[in-house]
């Protein structure tokens, strides 16, 4: 094998990548991105590792979402908050209802980049390179907004300083108190019928914290129950950024992408003799890879022995995303072969990228029935082939958006107009995600713990 080096996957074919006009100003952007002081720091990169290798040996469960893309436009401390805080409700209904420890990572902070299924974009016969996400291009359909730009790097990384910085106070500076879970269910919206079930734990909750206070453990002497920890994560697609923001930890001379915790990636660039796998394979962050319905099992172990060579536990998560019916038939023979080959991994489940549909109005959605079938399957595969079904992979939001249909409220294809925001694919809403904590938290439940 040949040597790693940060550009090393230079050498590689890059799928997926923008082609910027101006290569002195390509390289001007990664020059003062290679200047800035990193995201995150090696150590909390390694503190994810190893909660996730708990994940992986069935002791801790990972709960992972935010947007599909973060936009510059939609950049506001409301967002954030709301996003954590739905975040932080879910992991108290999986911890208190499930009975396991969540790991919590977001989408968020640096989640920019979007593959596309066509290079151009064309309307009324005029055609103009697919919008890429705001790290690269601008949605707007003209030429000039459609031109790679790549000064949006620096916004980028400045809008995901901002982001973690706010990340990081509401993690430690009393938001996420568990004293205060009863402040948390302030997303729900009137009338639904998962408040009263979201009350009833959260007053579950606040009896123990009591009990435990006069037993002299409270939030002052004991941290755990003041602070929280949310990592952050998203598609390292853009190697040019993430090649900037790759560092050699002092401490042990590794090298770690600290443009975010956990980085992972995507269904169209995990070509094994391909720039990202290149790029992954030198890194020591725990790193992810999107399992769609074509891989086979051949393919899936090349994948593990390219990425986790030691087979050290904690650092590969396999996120499928096939949908709900090909999941059920095609999750048992990868999960058989995974075990007999004694790998260990994280197994994930995003069940939304491959339950995505055009609504006949023609907006993206998804439906909730489908988004949860998905992850039943998920379970009950993994459980008969005797490994865990370790986490989940979300795109939701805090916001009360209708880009999902179904849910406590049945939203339907004609109420999606009324607030489809969502830059790229359909999120889950505050609500919608809150209920599908609850049914996963059954589902955790039911191996008989
Ligand atoms: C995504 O997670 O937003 C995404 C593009 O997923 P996938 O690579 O699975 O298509
Ligand atoms: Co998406």
């Amino acid at each position: 094998m040949t040597t790693w080096s940060r550009d090393s996957w230079r050498n590689k074919t890059a799928l997926q990548q923008p082609r910027y006009g101006d290569a002195a100003a390509l390289s001007a952007v990664e020059q003062s991105l290679a200047a800035m002081p990193p995201l995150v720091f090696a150590a909390e990169a390694r503190a994810l590792h190893s909660q996730l290798a708990e994940v992986a040996e069935g002791r801790a469960f990972l709960l992972q979402g935010g947007d599909c893309a973060e936009s510059f436009g939609d950049f506001s401390a409301n967002n954030i908050r709301d996003t954590f805080k739905v975040l932080m409700q879910m992991a108290i209904v999986l911890t208190y209802a499930g009975r396991l420890p969540v790991v919590k990572v977001g989408r968020m902070a640096g989640q920019f980049a979007k593959p596309r299924s066509a290079e151009t974009e064309e309307r009324d016969a005029v055609v103009l390179p697919s919008y890429r996400g705001d790290i690269i291009n601008s949605p707007e359909f003209d030429a000039a907004a459609r031109t790679p730009d790549p000064q949006r790097m620096l916004q980028a990384y400045h809008q995901s300083t901002s982001t973690l910085n706010l990340l990081r106070a509401f993690a430690t500076g009393g938001l996420a108190d568990l004293h205060q879970v009863n402040q948390w269910n302030l997303s729900f919206l009137d009338g639904n019928p998962l408040r009263e079930r979201y009350q009833a734990l959260a007053h579950s909750i606040q009896d123990a914290l009591a009990f435990m206070e006069v037993c002299g453990i409270n939030s002052d002497n004991t941290p755990t129950l003041r602070e929280t920890q949310l990592y952050t994560s998203h598609e390292a697609l853009l190697l040019n950024y993430e090649e900037a923001l790759t560092r050699q930890d002092h401490l042990t001379s590794d090298f770690y992408d600290c443009s975010a915790h956990m980085l992972w990636i995507g269904e169209r660039t995990r070509q094994l003799d391909g720039a990202h796998i290149e790029f992954f394979r030198g890194l020591k962050n725990p790193v992810g890879v999107k399992v769609g319905p074509s891989m086979t099992g051949n393919e899936l172990i090349a994948l593990i022995d390219a990425l986790n060579p030691d087979n050290i536990p904690g650092r590969l998560t396999l996120i499928t995303r096939m949908g709900a019916d090909v999941l059920a038939e095609r999750l048992p023979a990868l999960a058989r072969r995974v075990q007999q080959e004694g790998r260990s991994v994280v197994w994930s489940c995003d069940p939304m990228h491959g339950n995505t549909v055009k609504a006949g109005n023609g907006y993206k959605t998804r439906s909730f029935d489908r988004i949860l079938e998905e992850i039943r399957h998920f379970f009950a595969v993994l459980r008969s082939e005797q490994q865990h079904p370790g986490g989940i992979h979300l795109e939701m939001t805090g916001q009360h958006v209708t880009e999902c249909t179904g849910g406590a409220y049945r939203l339907s294809e004609s109420d999606l107009d009324k607030c489809y925001q969502t830059q790229c694919d359909p999120r889950l809403n505050a609500d919608q995600v809150l209920e599908l904590a609850f049914c996963v938290a059954d589902f955790l439940r039911d191996d008989g713990r």
